[in-house]
């Protein structure tokens, strides 16, 4: 079966067409990032305007480049929830016109579940049940994964997502935007220095996270106002004083406290739960060092772990095509008039 994938949730606008679930046979993704990058963040209203000028290019040239033709597509699939709205509203009608002209079955989908099934597209040996971490610019969620249609929410963050705090510390340190590449970059065989961070583990058995204190410990060290660098903390606290640690060594502390706590609560959960493997997908899943921790406790712990490669990691429609095959096989259709939903369920 064929499915074409649209993906318009945040800034990139994406198409893919797929066999089967897995087969990529096209995959286009056009970034705006560019435009982003003097505001240090993703502006929505330059987001959708730029999905308006680019979508229909990215699906012809994906029809283009897969070889085939429009008319051999067996079903649309699409993200319609969560991400900026507006965006979603653009992706979600183009896949409405083209299932309508095509009398093809339309699969709207949720994103997070497509970030999920992005690991399986690569990996045939991945079997239910296992505990997915999800570390995106919107996202740090921990789930249960039981099927490609099941997956229960274990734990969340309660302030910044994951890769939000990477970009938002990259922004404190003058690294550019966006964050995750830039501080791995800066930190890639940098021992931490001076600067120590606190991991926020919110106590008890929680599969929480928060990654708002790291983020402004960051702020506080960078400004010469933590206990390091402000005589009157380091008189109250009874600290000696340190030496203001170099960009690239906060870079270095901030992926370690934030690798750390991602790690330790995601093998919690997998013990808690008796799942014999682990995901790690979205985009903070391209980080070498994470991968590299995750594998390192795995191993300790006897567990599988799987990733997507680096491509499946960020935003793409080749992960809503893949998933869409599922749902378009088991006639889990959605209506032509499903709406776009800004918020996950
Ligand atoms: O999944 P994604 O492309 O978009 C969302 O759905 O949010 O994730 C983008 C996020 C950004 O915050 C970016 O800084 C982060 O993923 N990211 C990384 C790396 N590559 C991208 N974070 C850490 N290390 C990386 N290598
Ligand atoms: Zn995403």
């Amino acid at each position: 079966m064929l499915v074409f994938g649209i993906d318009t949730s945040c800034d990139d606008t994406s198409a893919a067409l797929v066999e089967d679930g897995a087969r990529i046979i096209a995959s286009t993704v056009a970034s705006s990032v560019d435009l982003h990058r003097d505001f240090g963040g993703i502006v929505p209203e330059i987001a959708c305007r730029s999905h308006i000028r680019d979508l229909v290019p990215v699906i012809d040239a994906t029809i283009k480049q897969s070889g085939r033709s429009l008319k051999d597509i067996n079903a649309v699939a699409v993200t319609n929830r969560p991400g900026l709205i507006g965006a979603l509203l653009i992706g979600l009608n183009a896949a409405k016109t083209l299932a309508y002209v095509l009398n093809a079955p339309l699969v709207a989908l949720d994103h997070v579940s497509s970030h999920i099934y992005s690991v399986h597209m690569e990996n045939p040996a991945l079997q239910f049940p296992y505990v997915a971490l999800v570390a995106s610019g919107g996202h740090t969620h921990l789930y249960h994964c039981t099927s490609h249609f099941e997956h229960r929410l274990i734990g969340k963050t309660l302030d910044d997502a994951a890769g939000e705090a990477f970009d938002k510390v990259s922004a404190i340190l003058n690294l550019g935007y966006p964050g995750g590449p830039n501080i791995e970059r800066a930190a890639k065989g940098v021992a931490p220095g001076p600067l120590r961070l606190k991991r926020t583990y919110l106590g008890g058995d929680s599969l929480d996270f928060s990654f708002s204190g790291i983020k402004t410990a960051v702020l506080y060290h960078v400004r010469g106002q933590d206990a390091g660098q402000c005589r009157r903390i380091r008189r109250r606290r009874k600290v000696k004083p340190a030496r203001q640690a170099t960009p690239p060594e906060i870079a270095a502390e901030f992926q370690e406290a934030v690798v750390e706590v991602l790690v330790t609560k995601l093998m919690a959960a997998s013990k808690n739960l008796r799942v014999p493997a682990v995901t790690v997908c979205g985009g903070v899943a391209a980080n070498e060092r994470l991968r590299e921790a995750v594998a390192q406790a795995c191993s300790r712990a006897g567990a599988a772990c799987y990733f997507p490669s680096k491509a499946l990691c960020t935003d793409n429609a080749a992960m809503v095509a893949g998933l869409g095959y599922h749902y378009a096989a088991a006639g889990r259709h959605s209506p032509l008039d499903v709406d776009a939903v800004a918020t996950s369920w």
